[in-house]
């Protein structure tokens, strides 16, 4: 029987190569989170996802896998790997591994074989096309800058790769290559694995000849299958980066009843900061309305179908704090902001690794600091297309992925304590203030309020199934909502900005105690609320709020 004991969950994203180095390589690595279980214990969580740990030549840092099989040495063994799940076990502790079937490294033994002739059996494991008069296939262009065909001078055909060269697309629409697939989750969840976060999936339904490339016409019956030959005879939780589906689409890849995902991990809010019809890299401020209408639909559409994750940051996404709230003056504050945020939503939260202690973005300023495939092609990208260098680095800093990768900051000792060598990305220097042993030290820290919510979800079945209602839609800095079970109303509050803003939420004076806050106040009175900067707190009504309660 399933028990969806996913939608309880709380998972915390390890990105491998930044967590912790055992051994002085400079490298984080396996042991390295063994040696860290205890801290993720403390924390609450139920779940690690580890982005790619399998043997890659990393151009995109493990996305680009070359052996699903083996684990990339730099990390370890697979004794390690069996040991990280045991160790994490014991701590009632899953681990989720990502999961790249859209594309392979070009270093995959499918890939090199492919490329030997167009008779080869594992030729049609990816994507060809001959040119067209001369030139590419067509205007299809990679993630990472550039055409998406590249050509091979042997066989003189294109593949397609929506991702760098070195991350060539597999065609689903070969059943053998699909079956080797299946056989390999099989293989991961024989060894006892938590489930998988499945990178970039509705991509693999693709037509390319038709500029097909999301939300493809067999991705369902792609889903569907897999779950058949996989997952689906196991108590597992999967998730799917979806990066453009509507509320519609994210039914059809997680409501129960269709036998696919146990959720998707959509990034529409994530997109609010960058100018409409341009790319991630052409920033616009974000509009506090705009987030609470993303969020809100989303929270109503997935009410009684469908599951959806929350989530501030990843791997990809520079540090929330940063991005939306006061990396300076109210890190504290705001960091804490999001995280009631959005832990009293509906959903399973994702909480990336450092998130919990508030870390923030890195500033750079030459082409030498930087490691992120993407940022880099963008970066000569733009300077042949005249940008200024200042405009690019303004654009990397807001929103490159290198922010969210710097080492996780574990204490004051050199490199963070992350690594006794020199690291393979340059540690924040900001390390020295903001930290883990001065995060545990400190009973007010980001990190205890993170550790609350985790319990307050675990303790109450209303943060999971409670229906969700925006209040004051329009306000341009209070974002206040409502989760309403069985007879019980909760209201969260959050004053998003630098002002000391000033509401009233009901008729009648109320004196309440804060069920969570990041504030020191004892109690809420809704007739007159003083909101100082980024002040927000949840508490429980004595009855419903009424609409002619909300001014
Ligand atoms: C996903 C990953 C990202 C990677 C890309 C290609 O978006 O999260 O890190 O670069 O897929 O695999
Ligand atoms: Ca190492």
């Amino acid at each position: 029987m399933k028990s969806n004991w996913w939608k309880q969950a709380v998972v915390y994203q390890i990105y491998p190569r930044s967590f912790q180095d055992s051994n002085g390589d400079g490298v984080g690595d396996l042991q390295g989170i063994i040696q860290r279980l205890d801290y993720l214990e403390k924390l609450g969580i139920d779940v690690i996802w580890l982005s790619p740990v399998y043997q890659s030549p990393n151009d995109d840092n493990g996305y680009d896998i070359s052996n699903y099989y083996e684990i990339q040495p730099e990390f370890g063994t697979m004794e390690d790997m069996e040991q990280l799940i045991n160790e994490a076990k014991k701590r009632k502790i899953k681990i989720v591994m990502d999961l790249v079937v859209n594309h392979t490294s070009d270093e995959h033994p499918w890939f090199i074989e492919a490329k030997k002739g167009k008779e080869n059996p594992y030729h049609d494991y990816y994507v060809w096309r001959d040119p067209v008069e001369g030139d590419v296939p067509n205007d299809l262009t990679s993630v990472f800058s550039g055409s998406a065909w590249t050509f091979d001078p042997q066989l003189e055909q294109y593949y397609l790769h929506l991702f760098s060269k070195k991350q060539p697309d597999l065609n689903w629409e070969n059943e053998k290559m699909r079956q080797d697939i299946y056989e390999m989750m099989n293989f991961w969840l024989d060894k006892g694995v938590g489930g998988f976060r499945m990178d970039v999936i509705e991509l693999i339904g693709k037509v390319p000849d038709e500029k097909v490339t999301a939300n493809g016409p067999r991705l369902h019956e792609y889903l569907q299958e897999m779950n058949k030959h996989t997952f689906g005879q196991h108590d597992v939780m999967t998730v799917g980066e979806t990066n453009s589906v509507t509320p519609e689409e994210a039914k059809l890849f997680s409501s129960e009843d269709r036998n696919e995902l146990s959720m998707v991990f959509q990034f529409e809010h994530m997109v609010l900061d960058q100018q409409i019809g341009k790319s991630k890299w052409d920033l616009k401020p974000l509009n506090l309305t705009d987030l609470k209408k993303v969020l809100s639909i989303w929270q109503s559409a997935l009410k009684d179908e469908g599951w959806n994750s929350l989530f501030w940051n990843n791997h990809d996404q520079p540090r929330i704090v940063s991005r939306w709230g006061n990396e300076q003056e109210y890190r504290v504050k705001s960091a804490k902001m999001f995280a009631i945020l959005l832990h009293l939503m509906q959903g399973t939260p994702y909480i990336y690794q450092g998130e919990e202690i508030g870390m923030t973005n890195i500033k750079v300023n030459d082409l030498s600091q930087l490691d992120d495939i993407e940022s880099i092609n963008m970066y000569h990208e733009r300077l042949e297309a005249g940008y200024s260098k200042e405009e690019i680095f303004r654009s990397i800093n807001t929103k490159g992925r290198d922010n969210a990768r710097t080492l996780m900051q574990w204490d004051t000792s050199e490199q963070a304590g992350f690594t006794s060598g020199q690291p393979w990305l340059e540690v924040n220097e900001n390390y020295d203030a903001i930290n883990a042993a001065q995060a545990l030290e400190d009973t007010h820290s980001i990190f205890y309020c993170y550790q609350q919510l985790i319990q307050m979800r675990k303790n109450n079945p209303l943060i999971v199934h409670g229906d969700y209602q925006l209040l004051l839609e329009d306000h341009p800095t209070i974002f206040a909502y409502t989760r309403s079970y069985q007879g019980e109303t909760w209201l969260v509050v959050a004053n998003f900005s630098e002002e000391t803003t000033d509401i009233a939420l009901s008729d009648h004076p109320t004196s309440l105690v804060p069920l969570i806050s990041n504030s020191e106040k004892e109690n809420y009175d809704l007739q007159d609320l003083k909101l100082s900067p980024y002040e927000t707190f949840a508490v429980q009504l004595e009855r419903p709020l009424l609409s002619g309660d909300v001014k």
